[in-house]
């Protein structure tokens, strides 16, 4: 099948999976020309960026998801001091702010309710704005001082898949400028760093087919459990935290996320035969934070084996130690630290999406959810 070409899908969720290759390179080809960030990249940005070196998330669901790995990217790569706030909570605060933070807005609908009130809270606080949506024309990509679209194409199924991986793209594309403007990052490392992203797409695209058979009998094989804990360290976190909620809304099945070192402040209680865990243990062999995280990930797995945990993990496809501390093994290319989540992200978007097949869900349609959560006018 050549490239774009799609096959026949039985649900949207799964063909908008399979679409994330085409809709990041749509993505990545708004702001790059060859290995550079394009002319137009500054200029977009021009005044958002703030002097005191802060920045404010505000989003919801999966796209406050796409703020926490930013969070870590931001101020691993540039030493921002990023806060991540759920949309809902930001726009009931009052009070006063001394703080002047540049504010991101995230939303693949860009209609959003709450996130819509944070962006006009960002406002009346005085913070110059950045809305990064699906939808160029959205109410939200209008009203912010700069936007940064998506190219991830409609996205019909609830459960967001291509726009989730696309604000993963385009924030790390963000932070790289904000990298080289503040003299974090020269010329040199930061094309080497857009070929590496440029490389995903086809690198996601090689994996899909094996993800997709591995994971399909993954969700047969633990069908019957009655919750999952998803684990993740530093940026992988924010993926542990994706992956949990890709699995409730789609399968109805219980999940948390959290980072993996608080497994034994608490929730290690209840993990049992009918609670495994889903671990995300890949590693960033160039990245010494990486490699640290990595171990420390390696030793709770070891911990966890004598424990008798049943636990899935998602670890480098070389990876000479994990397969052998687990139940079962999810193997994704190396990639470097920061891109990572773009990748492993995709094998629990299947386990979500087969699960929901085991459970007799209608995927594309959650109970109780819709696409994006607006206000209804009321009738007064
Ligand atoms: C994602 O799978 C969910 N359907 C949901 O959490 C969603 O991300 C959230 O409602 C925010 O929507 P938005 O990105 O359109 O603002």
């Amino acid at each position: 099948m050549k490239r774009g070409e799609m096959p026949e899908f039985p649900h949207e969720m799964l063909r908008e999976i399979y679409e994330q290759p085409e809709a990041l390179r749509r993505t990545l080809s708004i702001y790059l020309s060859g290995q550079r960030l394009n002319q137009g990249f500054a200029g977009r940005l021009k005044g958002w960026s703030s002097a005191e070196g802060e920045v404010l998330i505000a989003a919801s669901g999966s796209s406050r998801h796409s703020g926490l790995a930013a969070e870590i990217t931001l101020e691993d790569l540039c030493g921002l001091a990023v806060d991540v706030e759920y949309s809902s909570e930001y726009s009931c605060r009052g009070g006063t702010e001394r703080r002047h933070p540049s504010a991101i807005v995230l939303s693949q609908s860009g209609e959003t309710s709450d996130t819509l009130a944070a962006l006009r809270e960002a406002h009346r606080r005085g913070h110059k704005t950045l809305a990064i949506t699906n939808a160029s024309a959205s109410t939200m990509a209008l009203e912010a001082d700069v936007s940064m679209p998506l190219a991830a194409g409609v996205e019909k199924a609830v459960p967001a898949t291509k726009s989730f991986t696309c604000q993963l793209a385009v924030l790390y594309l963000l932070a790289l400028y904000e990298a080289s403007r503040m003299g974090q990052m020269d010329a040199e490392a930061l094309t080497a760093q857009v070929a590496r992203l440029q490389a995903l797409p086809k690198s996601i695209e090689a994996q899909l087919d094996g993800w997709r058979e591995q994971l399909a009998s993954l969700a047969s094989k633990y069908k019957s459990a009655a919750s999952f804990l998803y684990l993740g360290r530093g940026v992988h976190y924010a993926i542990a935290r994706e992956g949990a909620l890709k699995l409730k809304e789609a399968s109805y099945i219980h999940a948390e996320g959290y980072p993996a070192g608080e497994l034994k402040h608490g929730p290690n209680a209840l993990v049992s035969d009918t609670v495994p865990l889903v671990v995300l243990a890949t590693v960033d062999r160039d990245l010494d934070a990486s490699v640290l995280r990595y171990e420390k990930t390696v030793q709770l797995l070891r911990d966890l084996k004598t424990q008798g945990a049943k636990v899935i993990a998602i670890g480098n496809a070389n990876d000479q130690e994990v397969p052998a501390l687990v139940s079962d093994y999810v193997p994704v290319e190396p990639a470097s630290e920061h891109l990572l989540p773009i990748s492993e992200v995709v094998p629990l978007q299947l386990f979500s999406y087969f699960m929901a097949l085991e459970h007799g869900v209608d995927v594309d349609r959650p109970r109780n959810l819709s696409k994006a959560v607006v206000e209804t006018p009321s009738a007064a």
